[in-house]
């Protein structure tokens, strides 16, 4: 099967997880675009969508699906999305897509996040794939300074503005083996407006996509 027919496949299968009647939370990315495809077929079973981005917003629309502006919507059953790397505790990196911050906002809506993937991003340890940081462009060059300090190397996103107006840098070469610590300590940083790791609002389960079919891995809440 190929990658593209590994993400209809999760796409389909996260349909089993949205709870009739009641708001959908929808990430951003090529994954979650076949869930929203799929979703087009459930659209008169839900209550609407709350969307992770001006890209998915478009899609949903385009397919009939209302959107929900966040701040009208206090809280969702489940938050569908992707991810560039999942590691075994649902622990994330996200952003590939730039749409990190609104992500982390929508995710922080639901009761339950349901990550969908194509097996290939499953590691054991988090930061193969370079970490994305949003941040406010006044800031990026004193951000990158510091990522270097920790043994980065900080690459500053070519041409993408993000959806809330800022840059994106990718920090290659870390090695993250604490996630949630180090979540919350590039939090902090002036000017940081949200860094791509999922560690505080990890996924409650994964759907990954394997020639095999589907697996549902569940993590545990509290490691
Ligand atoms: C966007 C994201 C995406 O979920 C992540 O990049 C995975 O995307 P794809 O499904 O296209 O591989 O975090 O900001």
């Amino acid at each position: 099967m190929t990658q593209d027919e590994l993400k209809v496949m999760v796409g389909q299968a996260a349909l089993a997880h949205v709870v009739a009647g009641s708001v959908v939370g929808v990430g951003t990315g090529s994954t979650v675009n076949c869930f929203i495809d799929a979703l087009a077929t459930m659209r008169g079973q839900i209550a609407g969508a709350v969307s992770s981005s001006e890209a998915s917003t478009a899609r949903l629309r385009a397919h009939g699906i209302t959107v929900l502006e966040s701040h009208l919507v206090e809280r969702i059953p489940v938050y569908i999305d992707g991810a560039d790397e999942i590691d075994p505790h649902g622990h994330m990196i996200k952003g590939g897509g730039a749409a990190l911050t609104r992500e982390k906002i929508v995710a922080d809506l639901a009761d339950r996040f349901v990550c969908i993937a194509d097996e290939s991003k499953r590691v054991v340890t988090l930061g193969r794939f370079p970490l994305p940081v949003e941040v406010i462009p006044m800031a990026a060059a004193q951000i990158a300074r510091r990522f270097e300090a920790l043994g980065g190397r900080p690459v500053l996103r070519a041409g993408v503005v993000t959806d809330n107006g800022c840059h994106i840098i990718d920090v290659h070469g870390l090695s993250i083996a604490d996630p949630a610590a180090m979540e919350c300590d590039i939090n902090q940083w002036p000017g940081v407006v949200t860094v791509g790791i999922f560690a505080r609002n990890k996924a409650s389960v994964c759907l990954f996509g394997t020639p095999r079919g589907v697996e549902t891995v569940r993590y545990d809440a509290s490691s």
